[in-house]
This record gives C-alpha cells, structure tokens and sequence, in this order.
C-alpha cells in the first residue's frame, strides 16, 4: 500500500501516520521527522533547513525531493509506504510521480485530512505548551498556515484530478479518525 497523508499543519498527519504504521507494518516518511533529526545533529543539511522551519517557510523543493528520492530507494519501502508531509508543493508532487514511474510504484491513496483552521490554531497551541517546537510559535504557526493554503493546498485539486483524493473528516478522537482513514482503505 502506497500512502500520502495530506493536510494543514496540525492535521493530524503525524498522528495518524504512526497508526498506519503500527497497523500495516510499512515505514511512514515523514520529511518533518528527518529534517528535524537534522537539525538536532546539526548536519550541513540540518543547519540549513533550521533557517526556514523556524520561521515556518518551506525547505526548497530541490532539498526535499532529493531526501525523499533517497528514503524511497531504500529496501524497507518495497511492500509499501505512508508519506507525510511531502510532497508538499506542486513541483515535489511531480517529482514523485516520476521517482514512482521510474520504480513502477503507482499511489494508491492520498487521504487528505479535513480540520477547520480554529481546531488546528488550538492543537498547536497545545503542543507548544506540551514539546516547545520552534516552529509552534505564533508567528510561525501563522506562517505555516499561510504557506499551506498557497502552496499545498493547490494538491488537493491535483490528486482530485488523478482520481487518488479520499478526503476524511480529522475532527473527533484520534481513533475515530482512525476509523474513518481504515474505512477508506
Ligand atoms: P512537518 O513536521 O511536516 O509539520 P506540519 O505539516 O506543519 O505538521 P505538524 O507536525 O505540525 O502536524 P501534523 O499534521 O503532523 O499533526 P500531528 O499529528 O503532529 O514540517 C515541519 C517543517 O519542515 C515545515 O514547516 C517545513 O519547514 C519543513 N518541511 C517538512 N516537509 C517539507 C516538504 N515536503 N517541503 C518543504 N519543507 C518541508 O498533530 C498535531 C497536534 O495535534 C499534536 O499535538 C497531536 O497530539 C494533536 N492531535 C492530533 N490528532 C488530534 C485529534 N484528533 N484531536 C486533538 N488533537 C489531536
């Protein structure tokens, strides 16, 4: 099974991705994940991409697409795998249609989890009491969300058109989201 898991920040992608995980046995991608491991082992990498997830803009597209070429090559990708939070602009998506033409690989899903912008303004707010993330600082927070509705939310229209699209209401318990994503698989 060949995942995206789509949505603003706060979402739920994370969340959700490790359930998959946990349920199916296959890696969830998370470019969020390796680029903060990055940044807290102040790879060359890591203190370049710390710049823009400080300040809740987008690492450029020629970094992320090369991270996720190298993650998909690897073995444990074979029977399957949840991407989260990439791709993440237009040009990342076409990317990844490409690395998954070259490996014939085709998507199965790209659930695209549904929240109002007052639910994901208050989860992250509660993280940044709970983690302290740089990027869940209200300037940051306000930020990303701008950037997601310029720049991400335009793949909703582009897998819409691809047939992939499974939009899923992310309001509820985690487990009922659970529910709702397990059902449309
Ligand atoms: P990334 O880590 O991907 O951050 P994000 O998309 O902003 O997503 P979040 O992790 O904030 O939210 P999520 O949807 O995963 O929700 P979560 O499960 O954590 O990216 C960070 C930065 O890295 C970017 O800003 C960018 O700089 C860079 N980057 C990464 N990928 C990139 C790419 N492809 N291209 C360019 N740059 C890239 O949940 C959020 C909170 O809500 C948690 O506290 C959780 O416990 C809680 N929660 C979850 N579900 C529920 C629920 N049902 N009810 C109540 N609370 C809930």
């Amino acid at each position: 099974m060949r995942l995206i898991l789509l949505g603003p920040p706060g979402a739920g992608k994370g969340t959700q991705g490790h359930r998959l995980h946990e349920a199916y046995g296959i890696p969830e991608i998370s470019t969020g994940d390796i680029l903060r491991v990055a940044v807290r082992n102040e790879t060359s990498l890591g203190l370049e991409a710390k710049t823009y997830m400080d300040r809740g803009a987008l690492v450029p597209d020629e970094v992320i697409i090369g991270i996720a070429r190298e993650r998909l090559a690897e073995a444990d990708t074979e029977p399957g795998f949840i991407l989260d939070g990439f791709p993440r602009t237009v040009a990342q998506a076409e990317a990844l249609d490409q690395m998954l033409l070259e490996s014939q690989r085709p998507l199965d899903h790209v659930i695209s989890i549904e929240v109002p912008e007052e639910e994901l303004l208050q989860r992250l707010a509660n993280r940044r009491e709970i983690e302290g993330r740089e990027d869940d600082s209200d300037d940051a927070i306000r930020h990303r969300l701008e950037v997601y509705q310029r720049q991400t939310a335009p793949l909703i229209d582009y897998y819409r058109k691809t047939g992939l699209l499974r939009p899923v209401p992310g309001v509820g318990t985690v487990d009922d989201i659970a529910q709702h994503i397990t059902s449309v698989l």
